[in-house]
């Protein structure tokens, strides 16, 4: 097949999203398929479909050439410059099908599944609807609870209103987050009264939605979903604090167990959960969804993940690996689901 591996971006996650891209076309490669690593953002000039997609390829050149763009982005946005590079659409267009490596803001919100939709692009992952809705934490919370999956009880803020009646109604302590971002960026843990306007400030500076919700404490689990069923439940424990930005990327910084170490009971009640928050959401194709779960037991469903990180060390390849699946065959996977 000739395949797209459309990684990179403008997103905060380019640089996870460059790993991802990276690993998958290699993957991909070493299981003979004709794929290419693009940015969707910056595009390569002179690229004929014909000659692209040839046998020889050399995948870590085309990386450099990716991250070659990385401090021109700002530049780049600021000239006004469209979201697809160049030629991005004709290779996309000549190519079987798009895997998506991109993670975060546009890529993940479910614009440029849209816009392949629109143009007869075939691509991995779920739809453009169900992206929407699983970037959106309030809009999930309300689905996920109307399907009988548990979540966080939680308000949602809009900047410049007056929040003061909402917020005397809330008993600390809680989360506060942007209510469309990722990676745990403006994300707070507000422990005491004096905290939380700062806290507030912090997720305004990102987005003018807010979500204020209860702090769950406990564990912090994973579970992907693939094509309606679940995968095996991965624990992740920072060492330090808890799951933020520096904590997910940093190498060693986490404890991930998979599978998790649950009583049966409570991993089948997850991965029911994780089937039926996808299922509520719209999902098809892939997705990895979040949990949290107290001592006595009760989970909390946090998020869903649409497009989660894909090198060989992320949460979803490591399940996919605790079931016998290895990084190559999980690529294949998400391609065989997709519509
Ligand atoms: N209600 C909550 N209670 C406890 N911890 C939370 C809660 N919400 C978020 N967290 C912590 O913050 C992290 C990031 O929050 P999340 O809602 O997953 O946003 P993001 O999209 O940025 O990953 C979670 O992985 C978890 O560790
Ligand atoms: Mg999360």
């Amino acid at each position: 097949m000739n395949i797209v591996v459309l990684a990179g971006g403008i997103s905060t996650e380019r640089s996870v999203s460059i790993v991802s891209g990276t690993e998958v076309c290699k993957a991909l490669r070493a299981r003979g398929e004709r794929a290419i690593l693009l940015d969707v953002y910056c595009g390569k000039e002179n690229a004929e479909p014909a000659q692209i997609f040839s046998e020889r390829y050399d995948i870590e050149a085309e990386a450099a050439y990716i991250h070659s763009f990385d401090d021109k982005i700002d530049d780049m946005i600021a000239s006004g410059k469209e979201f697809f590079g160049p030629n991005v659409l004709k290779l996309c267009k000549a190519a079987d099908v798009v895997f998506l490596a991109l993670h975060g803001a546009d890529g993940e919100n479910g614009k440029v599944q849209a816009a392949f939709d629109l143009f007869g692009i075939r691509y991995t992952g779920t739809g453009y609807l169900s992206s929407a809705l699983a970037m959106d934490k309030a809009l999930s919370k309300d689905l996920l609870e109307a399907a009988g999956v548990p979540a966080p009880r939680g308000t949602q803020l809009i900047r410049g209103t007056d929040t003061s009646e909402e917020l005397r109604k809330i008993a600390l302590p809680v989360v506060v987050k942007p209510c469309c971002g990722g990676s745990s960026v403006g994300v707070s843990i507000v422990r005491e009264q004096k905290e939380l306007e700062q806290a507030l400030a912090e997720a305004f500076r990102y987005e003018e939605n807010v979500i204020v919700e209860e702090y769950v404490e406990g564990r912090e689990f994973s579970v992907g979903v693939i094509d309606g069923e679940a995968l095996p439940v991965i624990e992740i424990a920072p060492v330090e604090g808890f799951y933020d930005y520096k904590n997910k990327y940093s190498q060693g910084a986490t404890v991930e167990t998979c599978p998790a170490e649950l009583t049966p009971e409570q991993t089948q009640r997850m991965q029911h959960y994780a089937e039926k928050g996808a299922r509520a959401l719209g999902i098809t194709g892939y997705a990895r969804l979040d949990f949290l779960m107290k001592e006595n037991g009760d989970m909390y469903c946090l998020e869903a993940n649409t497009l989660p990180g894909m090198t060989p060390t992320s949460l979803l390849p490591q399940e996919a690996a605790a079931m016998g699946m290895d990084f190559g065959q999980l690529c294949m996977r998400l391609i065989e689901v997709s519509r």
